[in-house]
């Protein structure tokens, strides 16, 4: 089994990595905020690429015309085809479905919390089929990208953080230890998870045909984590 069908297994799963409805809550609320800042007009076509169950993906909907929301975990999809069943601008798809949208069509690509379940030719990949559907001017975003140097006890005074201020930090407190115990813990040990250096991240796009930049903030809650911005060479800007 590859690293990557390992954590798709996990994911496809119901997961203890949300401490509880509230934290799941928060979570996608916030990053679906800031991927609906980042969308550039109500016309916009949007793929969010390794989206989870993005349960507040209708306030991304809501800023563009059609948003694909992309996961490799079967039941995720399917979670997401229930709970937006009556929005046409939000589909799901599986990776491999996102050969057959056409060249050039999309406006705004987000991988957020994503690479550090690729393995490196998952990312290669990733980059091909992204640099294929992106339109000349349109953007690509890499979020929540895990430094080498940043531990499991950042990630989770980061978490400690965003739960005293969403009112649910006993509940994180449990969670962090549930996790300490989980399944998660034993597959980040078996497996691990892909970390990368700024200068790694802005190589690994020129050489795709990408000039990027990192961004002064992460999307999320994580700050110690990066986010990058990219444009195809071609775009002209
Ligand atoms: C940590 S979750 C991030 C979910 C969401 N983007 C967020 O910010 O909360 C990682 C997601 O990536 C999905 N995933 C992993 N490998 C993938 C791949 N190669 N293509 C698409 N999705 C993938 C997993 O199924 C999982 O739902």
């Amino acid at each position: 089994m590859s690293e990557t069908s390992g954590w798709v297994d996990f994911w496809n799963r119901d997961t203890s990595i949300y401490v509880n409805p509230r934290h799941k809550m928060l979570h996608y609320r916030q990053v679906a905020k800031d991927i609906a800042a980042l969308v550039p007009g109500p016309d916009a076509v949007v793929l969010d690429h390794g989206s989870g169950e993005a349960t507040a993906a209708d306030l991304v909907a809501a800023k563009c015309a059609r948003l694909y929301l992309c996961d490799a975990a079967p039941n995720t999809r399917a979670k997401i085809a229930a709970q937006f069943a009556n929005d046409p601008r939000i589909i799901p798809v599986a990776p491999e479905d996102l050969s057959a949208l056409a060249d050039d069509s999309i406006d705004l690509i987000v991988a957020n919390s994503v690479l550090q379940y690729l393995d490196d030719a998952t990312f290669d990949d990733s980059l091909l089929t992204w640099k294929d559907k992106l339109k000349p001017e349109g953007r690509l975003i890499l979020a929540d990208v895990i430094p080498p140097d940043v531990s499991p006890v950042t990630d989770a005074m980061a978490l400690l953080t965003f739960a005293r201020e969403g009112g649910f930090l006993i509940a994180a407190g449990v969670g962090l230890v549930r996790t300490a115990l989980s399944d998660y813990r034993k597959l980040r040990g078996e497996l691990g998870l892909s970390t990368h250096t700024e200068a790694e991240i802005l190589a690994r796009l020129r050489e795709h045909g990408f000039t990027g930049r990192r961004m002064a903030r992460n999307i999320g809650h994580n700050p110690a984590r990066m986010s990058f911005e990219a444009r195809k060479d071609d775009s002209g800007q």
